[in-house]
């Protein structure tokens, strides 16, 4: 049977998607951004990747979050993507805010890896041929390096938006010393940065960088709002078939200690009296912090996307919510 061609909703952005501003830019990211660390490699099936891609625009998300490495294999992710623009999302590439990184182990050998000007510069040339774009929105140093310069690989940034490969540049698990050097350096060459980004959730919070980033006019965008899935109803009964903790990818089971399973199931206790699931609720504690710009999710089917995008119809927290979920938190 031959696929009608894809046409977006009409009604895409009235579906209560929210727009929020980053940092003090001309910038606005939709609240929730789609992640393609994992379930859009090689090994995941086309066509889900494709709904999941579809349904994401169809509700309003706009930003679209990748790296040089996400797969599994490496590079695959990015490979998907540009399938997913020749089959159907070429026409709609200015209603898109497509960011990609570098900075963890891509190829062999000495420049394959961190933060060098060689590295950098190389991976984001490859990235974009996978993707079948002439630019990226936006490009991250995916992580701090101890060992080059920082200087280094900041003037690779700067000098990425100046080639016209990157529109803005940020930085990801930068550690405070040297995010604060950063978000100088790179306001002094008006390529200011755009966005931080760093893990917070209600079991790993960022406070810290979040409030560093605002201090520095920046955005903060936040992954794993969900730790990889151990903030949702999926493993309050054992570890089911196929989930990223029985695939063992990146999610052990040693991290499902009897503590923190007693504390998920008090979380999920709460967010059935407030009406929601667990996966909501935490995606709505994460999104109750107006600093935080964007939060990234990493759904590995449009049923569990169709669920988190409900977050955009919570309810805020009352006082004696976030009272309950710090003590269960503590
Ligand atoms: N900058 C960095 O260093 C960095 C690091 C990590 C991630 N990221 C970015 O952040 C994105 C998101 O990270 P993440 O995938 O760890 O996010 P996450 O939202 O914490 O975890 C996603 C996983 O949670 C499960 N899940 C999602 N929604 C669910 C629902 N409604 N009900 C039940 N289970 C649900 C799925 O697990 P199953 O697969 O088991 O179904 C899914 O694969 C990545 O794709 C990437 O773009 C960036």
């Amino acid at each position: 049977m031959i696929e009608p061609i894809y046409s977006p909703a009409a009604d895409r952005y009235d579906r209560g998607m929210q727009y929020r501003r980053s940092g003090k830019s001309g910038l606005l990211m939709s609240a929730l951004s789609l992640g393609f660390w994992h379930n859009f490699g090689s090994i995941s099936n086309f066509q889900n990747c494709k709904e999941m891609m579809h349904c994401a625009f169809d509700n309003g998300i706009t930003c679209f979050d990748l790296a040089n490495n996400y797969g599994p294999l490496y590079g695959t992710a990015e490979e998907t993507f540009g399938r997913l623009m020749d089959v159907s999302m070429h026409s709609y590439r200015d209603e898109m805010f497509i960011t990609t990184k570098a900075g963890y182990d891509m190829w062999p050998g000495p420049y394959g890896n961190w933060g060098s000007r060689k590295y950098l510069m190389a991976s984001l040339d490859q990235s974009l041929k996978r993707m079948h774009l002439e630019y990226v929105d936006l490009f991250y140093s995916h992580r701090y390096d101890p060992e080059t310069p920082l200087e280094e690989t900041l003037q690779t940034l700067v000098d990425i938006v100046r080639q016209g490969k990157a529109l803005y540049v940020g930085i990801s698990r930068w550690p405070d010393e040297a995010a604060k050097f950063a978000y100088q350096y790179l306001k002094e060459r008006d390529v200011s940065c755009l966005c931080y980004q760093g893990k917070h959730n209600m079991l790993v919070r960022d406070d810290n960088a979040i409030n560093l980033a605002a201090e520095h006019g920046a955005g903060y965008v936040g992954f794993s709002p969900l730790e990889q899935g151990l903030l949702t109803n999926k493993y309050l009964n054992g570890i089911p078939d196929g989930s990223r903790m029985f695939r063992k990818e990146h999610l052990t089971s040693d991290r499902l200690t009897p503590e923190l399973l007693q504390k998920i199931k008090a979380l999920n206790n709460l967010a059935e009296q407030r009406g929601e699931t667990l996966a909501r609720m935490a995606l709505a504690w994460v999104l109750s912090n107006p600093k935080v710009t964007s939060v990234i999710i990493g759904t590995s089917s449009v049923a569990q996307m169709q669920d988190n995008l409900q977050v955009l119809k919570s309810a805020p927290f009352s006082e004696d919510e976030l009272l309950r979920i710090n003590e269960i938190l503590k």
